[in-house]
């Protein structure tokens, strides 16, 4: 089944210059997409198209086989945002912020549980260490149970030992759980490693396909040949 599917789609934020033009890629159940591209890309408004929050000037994108402007089955759907553009925003309590994107209690205790953040439920999100915090986004993202996860560089800030655990857990997400995962990561020799696919953007799609054959093109947008050759 096609989870999602871009079809020949191009942004604009200002209806003059194109941030992403002509995007096309899909996306079965179960596939593990790591996205990478320099920064600047449109990484982060490829997420904010897929998500509805933008509206494409041309092209179409379809969530579960419906059109998303016509989609609404949203609790399908988990969003870990970039943490930079979280860190000032979530003033609550874990539990509290837990509780008010899901009103499902038994999901709440499966991430509780999944996750190991019992300990820090009654802290301040502000308060926690980037791992912490990072456990957190990804907790509320999976507190609706939702088939699909967009993951905006979730990995950013996190020291060796909290990445391996993060790493470990989408891995088990993405194979024991059934979840399909859309991760945005500068991680690349993580990426080859773990996605099934690899999509490189760089305004266009600059290469979709499996990991054994992305370095070149990925050594390609950021402009770096020959730099990445027995990185995975
Ligand atoms: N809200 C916005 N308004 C105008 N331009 C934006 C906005 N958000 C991002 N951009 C621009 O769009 C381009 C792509 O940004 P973004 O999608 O954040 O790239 P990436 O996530 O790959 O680093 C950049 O040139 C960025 O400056
Ligand atoms: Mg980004």
């Amino acid at each position: 089944m096609r989870i999602v599917e871009v079809e020949k789609v191009s942004f604009s934020y200002d209806g003059k210059f194109y941030v992403l033009e002509d995007i096309s890629f899909s996306v079965e159940k179960g596939d593990f997409v790591g996205i990478v591209g320099p920064n600047g890309a449109g990484k982060s408004t490829l997420f904010k198209l897929i998500l509805g929050f933008l509206k494409p000037n041309k092209g179409s994108i379809k969530l579960f086989g419906k059109k998303v402007e016509d989609f609404k089955d949203w609790e399908k759907v988990g969003y870990v945002p970039q943490r930079i553009n979280v860190e000032h925003t979530f003033p609550g309590k874990v539990i509290e912020l837990l509780s008010s994107v899901s009103h499902n209690k038994k999901n709440i205790e499966f991430v509780v549980e999944y996750l190991k953040i019992k300990d820090i439920l009654n802290k301040q999100f502000t308060k926690l260490s980037g791992g912490q915090q990072q456990r957190v986004l990804l907790a509320l993202a999976l507190s609706t149970n939702p088939d699909l996860l967009l993951l905006d560089e979730p990995s950013t800030g996190l020291d060796v030992h909290a990445l391996t655990h993060f790493t470990n857990i989408l891995i088990d997400l993405n194979t024991n759980h059934g979840k399909t995962i859309l991760m945005i990561s500068h991680d690349i020799g993580s990426l080859l490693n773990h996605a099934n696919k690899i999509l490189c953007i760089n305004r266009k799609v600059c290469y979709f396909g499996p990991p054994e054959n992305a370095i070149e093109y990925i050594e390609e947008a950021f402009g770096l040949k020959g730099v990445l050759h027995g990185i995975s």
